[in-house]
């Protein structure tokens, strides 16, 4: 059973469906940019839950709207990605529902969009559902929490790319303007065509985030 949040309780009679956003992520970020947006929808008056994405207690068909974000580690999203948008296809087909993807590679500008990120294209390639709204976003660098072998790891792979080596780094990429920017597209996407801004209002560029025709 879907569990509204305490700020949709309190949005009253605005309220106007219920979304669920779930996370994979290990380090947090995508279960903190899942919060952010899920804020943004509550401040509309939606009435939105957050879990992860393995959490078995979650009824996913109980709510209006999906909305999933998973990180990558190692070149793959989480084991338990695919196999969810497989085994939920139809549920996913069947309302409002959204897909973005947290990753390092998402920084550099030549590869920060649905259309042009590897790790999303890769998924969308082997996912029998293909969502309407996609999302790319920067991931965060923070060689203090991560085990000797991954710290590492994830300096030579900065060193090949040209990225941070230092071990202090600590650095969080993610644009949060975009994260707004697509939680504006998701709203609009939970509330049909019947709420979309006039053209005057519609947000201008969306590079990190695209609808999908269809
Ligand atoms: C051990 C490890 C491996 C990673 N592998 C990749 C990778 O192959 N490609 C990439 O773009 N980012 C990679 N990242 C960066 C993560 O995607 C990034 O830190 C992201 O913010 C993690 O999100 P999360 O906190 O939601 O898990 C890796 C990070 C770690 C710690």
């Amino acid at each position: 059973m879907a569990i509204p949040t305490v700020q949709g309780l309190l949005a009253g009679p605005a309220a106007m469906a219920t979304t669920l956003f779930l996370y994979s992520s290990v380090y947090g970020l995508s279960r903190r940019i899942c919060e952010r947006i899920a804020a943004r929808l509550t401040a509309q008056g939606e009435t939105t839950h957050v879990a992860a994405l393995t959490d078995t207690t979650v009824d996913s068909s109980a709510f209006d709207a999906i909305v999933i974000g998973a990180s990558i580690k190692h070149g793959k999203h989480h084991p338990s990605v695919l196999p969810f948008l497989r085994e939920h296809q139809a549920l996913l087909e069947s309302r409002p529902s959204a897909l973005f993807s947290v990753n390092l590679v998402a920084r550099k500008p030549a590869k920060n969009t649905p259309q042009t990120n590897p790790y999303m294209k890769a998924l969308l390639a082997q996912s029998p559902w293909q969502p309407k709204l996609l999302g790319v976003f920067a991931g965060e660098l923070d060689y203090s929490r991560y085990g000797p072998v991954d710290k590492h790891m994830m300096r030579f792979v900065m060193w090949i790319n040209r990225g941070p080596t230092d071990p202090r780094t600590k650095i969080t990429f993610t644009n949060w303007d975009e994260v707004d920017r697509f939680a504006g597209q998701v709203l609009e996407l939970v509330r049909g065509p019947a709420v979309r801004p006039s053209a005057a209002e519609a947000p201008a560029a969306r590079p990190a985030a695209a609808l999908v025709a269809g």
